[in-house]
């Protein structure tokens, strides 16, 4: 597919990097960049050989700065919702990808943009960045899972105050707050980025892969189900071949040749 508002590079074989690219606007979200971000995604799925996924935004200021207001300010409630339902289906399509999602967050990510962040599986911020869920001001809620990611990443009390005040915070506060992984110096930012996708992919693909599944489903269960989950993929990881080799591998104390089967 040919991407208008995107860029999607492979900077190396396994390694996706998926750029929102509409600096004019800070990366704003309109509609068709969010289908556009589910075709991407969805592209990524479908390459057995991709290990990991990038994502940022375009130019040296934002990351994202939300959800196109431009684009928002005539919807009625029904459009309202519709648009809310199609961001939270390509965000969602993060999380069902079988392999990470890093978000590099250089700027701004605020409302759809922090959201966007929170889909993925972990953060990198630039000490520029900034998040914030500033829907309040605009006089709605947050529509991309904001109210549900946020609190699930940084507790209740802690995605209230950010939600109702609408505040932003620095890099140094998310990192505090358990929003962010890690903050680099801006230049540091991509290197770190591919950084973390070599190291993701020189572990055991299917080992990788799994982590992946239980941790995002474990999520919506109870811990006695989430721990069976857990077992029943203990159990594939040890039928493939990249167990015996791993695991052969430590015994020969030299770096083990995972082939992803
Ligand atoms: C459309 C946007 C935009 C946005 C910025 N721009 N954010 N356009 N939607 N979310 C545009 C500006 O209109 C401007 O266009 C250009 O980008 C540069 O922005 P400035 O405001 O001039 O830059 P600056 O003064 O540096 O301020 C940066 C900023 C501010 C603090 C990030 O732009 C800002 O507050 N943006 C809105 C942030 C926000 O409220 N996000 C949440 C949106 S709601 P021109 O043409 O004038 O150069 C949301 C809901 C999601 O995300 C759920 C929906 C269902």
């Amino acid at each position: 597919m040919a991407y208008v508002n995107i860029l999607l590079e492979q900077p190396e074989p396994s390694i996706y990097l998926l750029t929102v690219n509409r600096p004019k606007s800070l990366n704003a979200l309109n509609a068709e960049t969010l289908d556009e971000i589910a075709a991407a995604v969805a592209e990524v799925g479908k390459d057995s050989g991709a290990r990991a996924l990038l994502v940022t935004g375009a130019g040296e200021k934002a990351f994202v700065a939300g959800a196109d207001i431009s684009q928002m300010q005539d919807f009625d409630s029904a459009q309202a919702q519709a648009f809310s339902e199609r961001g939270n289906r390509a965000f969602r399509a993060f999380e069902l990808l079988p392999v990470p999602a890093v978000a590099l967050v250089n700027g701004y990510a605020l409302g759809g943009g922090c959201e966007l962040a929170m889909a993925c599986d972990w953060i990198v911020a630039s000490e520029r960045a900034q998040f914030g869920q500033p829907e309040v001001n605009l006089g709605v809620v947050a529509g991309f899972g904001g109210t549900q990611r946020l609190t699930r990443l940084v507790g209740r009390a802690m995605a209230m105050d950010l939600l109702v005040t609408g505040r932003l915070i620095k890099a140094d506060e998310a990192l505090r707050i358990g929003l962010v992984n890690q903050v680099v110096a801006p230049e540091l930012l991509r290197d770190k980025g591919l950084e973390i996708a070599r190291m993701i992919a020189s572990k055991g693909p299917v080992a990788v892969r799994l982590t992946k599944q239980i941790v995002q489903r474990g999520q919506d269960l109870d811990l006695a189900n989430a721990c069976q989950q857990e077992a029943y993929a203990f159990g594939l990881t040890c039928a493939t071949a990249d167990q015996k080799e791993g695991m052969k591998a430590f015994l020969e104390k030299r770096p083990a040749r995972f082939t992803g089967r």
